[in-house]
């Protein structure tokens, strides 16, 4: 086939802790990642050239090389270089539902919608393993991305230890549209701040992995509940983005006066979300957020927790 077209949902924080700092450059994590159902389309088709060219519907997504999907067909371009003399250039169409400097991954999705597509494109026949191999070259969070769900992510976000799906759970996501954050700037700030909580030797550093994989959420997670899921939410660069960015430290506020499991925001933000264990109870929190909160600017969706990632689309 010389087209596909591809799912690829954003995903939320269920926790992120920030552990230390790495040789690297980044920081050492331990986080809970779950799939939701805003997801983004998109469209892959063999051009017969020699380009990569990326269009999207949102006139703001950047379509140059700094676009994560174009990065990722040049990742693939240069790890099977006979693949792509093959069968040529790629035209990437990405229609976009997920918002942009959210934190829900947006960007990562589309590099690993684009990462699994081109597989299939240029009959690769690569694992799933591999397919994320590839995507820890483009993003921290693109390998989550590729097989999505719910899982633990250490490291740098990109060693992950799948979890049972979530069944009957929804997040209602609430983010102003104009009002990026950057993950740069959050990881940077939190350094600042906070570096001297950073624990660096090798015998903390597998203690504190340890004691999110033995912690209250993963057993929440493992025993399905929601209530404990909620009173367990954490997310360590709330203290940066929430103090910098008084709209966001107001609309979790807001969320957290409504009948939810809990309130959290996701990644560095600035999508703030909340929980709930019905579709009409995440409604009614929705339009009870927009009459507290009636500015147009502000965009409020209703998703569901799903057990996958990328995939093909029917
Ligand atoms: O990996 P990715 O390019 O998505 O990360 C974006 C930025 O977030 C990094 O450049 C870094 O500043 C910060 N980051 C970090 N530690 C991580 C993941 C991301 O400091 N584990």
């Amino acid at each position: 086939m010389h087209s596909y077209s591809l799912i690829a949902p954003a995903k939320i924080n269920l926790y992120l802790e920030i552990i230390g700092d790495r040789p690297d450059g980044y920081h050492e994590l331990a986080m809970i990642l779950q799939s939701i159902d805003l997801a983004d389309r998109i469209h892959l088709r063999s051009n017969g050239t020699e380009a990569i060219r990326v269009q999207c519907d949102d006139p703001q997504v950047p379509v140059d090389a700094s676009n994560l999907a174009h990065k990722a067909a040049a990742v693939m371009k240069e790890a099977f270089p006979e693949a792509f003399r093959r069968y040529g250039g790629v035209d990437i169409m990405i229609y976009k539902r997920i918002p942009m400097g959210a934190g829900l991954a947006g960007g990562s999705t589309n590099a690993a919608a684009v990462l699994v597509g081109l597989d299939l494109m240029w009959n690769l026949g690569l694992t799933q393993g591999e397919i994320q191999e590839l995507g820890g070259r483009i993003g921290s969070d693109v390998p989550f991305c590729v097989a999505g769900g719910t899982a633990i992510a250490t490291g740098r976000g990109e060693k992950l230890s799948p979890l049972p799906s979530l069944e009957g759970l929804y997040a209602v996501l609430a983010k102003y549209q104009s009002l990026p954050v950057s993950t740069v700037w959050a990881y940077k700030s939190y350094r600042e701040h906070f570096q001297s909580t950073y624990v660096s030797d090798d015998e903390s550093l597998i203690g504190r992995r340890q004691r999110v994989h033995a912690g209250a959420m993963v057993s929440a997670i493992l025993h399905q509940d929601g209530a404990k899921i909620g009173q367990q939410l954490h997310n360590d660069l709330e203290k940066v983005v929430l103090p910098a960015y008084p709209l966001v430290a107001e609309l979790r506020e807001k969320l957290a006066q409504l009948d939810t499991l809990g309130v959290m925001m996701s990644g560095s933000g600035s999508t703030v979300f909340a929980l709930t264990d019905s579709l009409p109870q995440a409604e009614r929190i929705r339009q009870a957020l927009r009459e507290l909160l009636p500015d147009p600017h502000l965009g409020i969706w209703t998703t569901q927790l799903i057990g996958g990632g990328i995939r093909l689309e029917n």
